[in-house]
């Protein structure tokens, strides 16, 4: 239960699942949608009781892309001024992992807002493109980064060149933008699953992958090799790790306290 207008939010269990909610409109991704989003996933970010993050569409639609109504008429330096999606970034600052669970369009914005997830799942009618340059503008939140560094230079360039060349969820998982094709009806079920089993690992070393493995799209290797080695060390300061190993040794199931 929750009091969004354009999101439902909810937990299930320890794990945070977020509904984009505009069924009218193919949950095109106005800017109160983009708030309320926000302030869903840092509320889940700060609540101990919740490991893992889940979000997403209707069956029809993840999200048909940017609200194309609400900008049509915006200007060039107004959009500078106010930074027009500069808010939508502000998922990438969210610390436990947050898996993507897509099915039907996730084009435009809603293929990018998929990207900025640590993991997508894909329903088997998904569908992922960037049809930007069809509208006379080009991705603005990371289709021409993101969708690059997951399925290589060519393919990206065909879909945000064409705008019409798009993955069904067969070939998104092939390329590798998607870890793992469900049955519709299965998606948010199998998210979920995959969410608390995470959930239930040491939080502290769950959110350390995550930052090291995003690390790994900002740093050259050597430095990233540094940074997860000394991640690495960082962790036998904490109980889990001895918890962890000697559970291992003695045979038995670690019990994890996330310290
Ligand atoms: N913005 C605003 N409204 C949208 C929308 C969007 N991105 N996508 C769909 N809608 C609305 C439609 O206008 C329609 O509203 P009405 O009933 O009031 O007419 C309603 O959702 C249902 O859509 P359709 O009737 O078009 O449904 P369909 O099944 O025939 O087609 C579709 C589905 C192919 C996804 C089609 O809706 C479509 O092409 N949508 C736009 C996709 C797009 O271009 N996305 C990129 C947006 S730009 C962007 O995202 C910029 C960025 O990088 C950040």
């Amino acid at each position: 239960p929750s009091s969004y207008t354009h999101i439902l939010a909810e937990t299930r269990g320890k794990v945070g699942l977020v509904t984009l909610n505009r069924p009218k409109a193919l949950n095109a991704l106005c800017n109160d949608l983009f708030v309320e989003l926000n302030q869903a996933l840092e509320n889940y970010d700060n609540d101990p009781n919740v490991g893992c993050i889940v979000l997403t569409g209707s069956e029809k639609a993840f999200a048909a892309g940017a609200d194309i109504k609400e900008m049509k008429d915006k200007e060039g330096i107004e959009n500078y001024k106010n930074n027009f999606l500069g808010h939508w970034t502000h998922i990438t600052n969210i610390r436990k992992p947050i898996i993507a669970a897509v099915n039907g369009f996730a084009l435009g914005g809603g293929c990018e807002l998929a990207m900025m997830c640590d993991i997508i799942y894909a329903g088997d009618k998904a569908t992922f493109g960037q049809p930007e340059i069809k509208l006379g503008t080009i991705p603005g939140a990371g289709g021409t980064q993101r969708l690059t560094k997951a399925v290589g230079k060519s393919k990206a360039m065909e879909m945000c060149l064409t705008g019409s060349v798009n993955l069904n969820a067969e070939e998104a998982e092939r390329l590798g933008l998607v870890s793992k094709v469900v049955p519709a009806g299965e998606l948010v079920d199998e998210a979920i699953k995959t969410a608390d089993k995470i959930a239930n690992l040491s939080q502290p070393m769950v959110q350390m992958i995550k930052e090291a493995v995003n690390q790994s799209y900002e740093m050259p290797l050597s430095a990233g090799l540094r940074f997860e080695r000394r991640l690495f060390h960082a962790t036998f300061a904490s109980q889990d790790q001895k918890e962890g190993m000697r559970a291992f040794a003695e045979k038995r199931k670690p019990s994890f306290v996330h310290h």
